[in-house]
């Protein structure tokens, strides 16, 4: 198979929600049958959607909001969320592009953390990018066990 490098084939950009629902269905949550792929804070004042595309083709989605985790004693933080890359496009690097330009975003926004919950076996993803975990395991209802990530920008 071709060998796909992420700095000369993949674009990221800002995208608006909508374009994120194909991907969240597929691959973040193909148990909602009601077409029903948006979050509240989807338009949100703060909230920005990313995109990972190669040729036109959207092959990566996350969406950062502006939304602090109280377990965290920091002003100003950022939560990941529907972080996804198309099943046939994973481990490619397209994930990476993603958070890497969010966490760019962020520190000019002058956010002072990140953070996300992750299900328990997309945290060696968050890991890569130098996210630490926080120890409680705790379940999301129809997705399963997670753990809070976070990474302190700024510092
Ligand atoms: C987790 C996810 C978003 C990662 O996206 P991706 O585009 O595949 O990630 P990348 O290719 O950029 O991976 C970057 C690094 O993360 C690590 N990584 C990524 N996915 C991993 C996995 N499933 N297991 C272990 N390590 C992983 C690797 O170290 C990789 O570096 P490498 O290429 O040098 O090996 C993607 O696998 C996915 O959509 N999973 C299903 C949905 C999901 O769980 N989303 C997260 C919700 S919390």
């Amino acid at each position: 198979m071709m060998k796909i490098d992420p700095k000369n084939n993949f674009k990221t950009k800002i995208i608006c929600n909508k374009l994120t629902y194909k991907i969240r269905k597929n691959v973040l949550w193909p148990h909602i049958k009601n077409n029903h792929y948006s979050l509240d804070v989807d338009n949100q004042k703060g909230t920005f959607h990313l995109g990972v595309f190669i040729n036109e083709k959207l092959i990566s989605i996350g969406t950062f909001v502006k939304e602090n985790n109280n377990t965290i004693n920091t002003k100003n933080q950022y939560r990941l969320r529907a972080m996804a890359t198309d099943t046939s496009y994973q481990k490619k690097g397209a994930g990476r592009l993603l958070l890497l330009k969010g966490i760019e975003i962020l520190k000019k926004k002058k956010v002072n953390l990140l953070w996300c919950s992750s299900r328990l076996h997309a945290i060696p993803f968050y890991t890569s990018l130098n996210m630490k975990s926080l120890d409680k395991i705790y379940h999301i209802e129809h997705i399963g066990p997670h753990k809070t990530m976070y990474l302190y920008l700024n510092k």
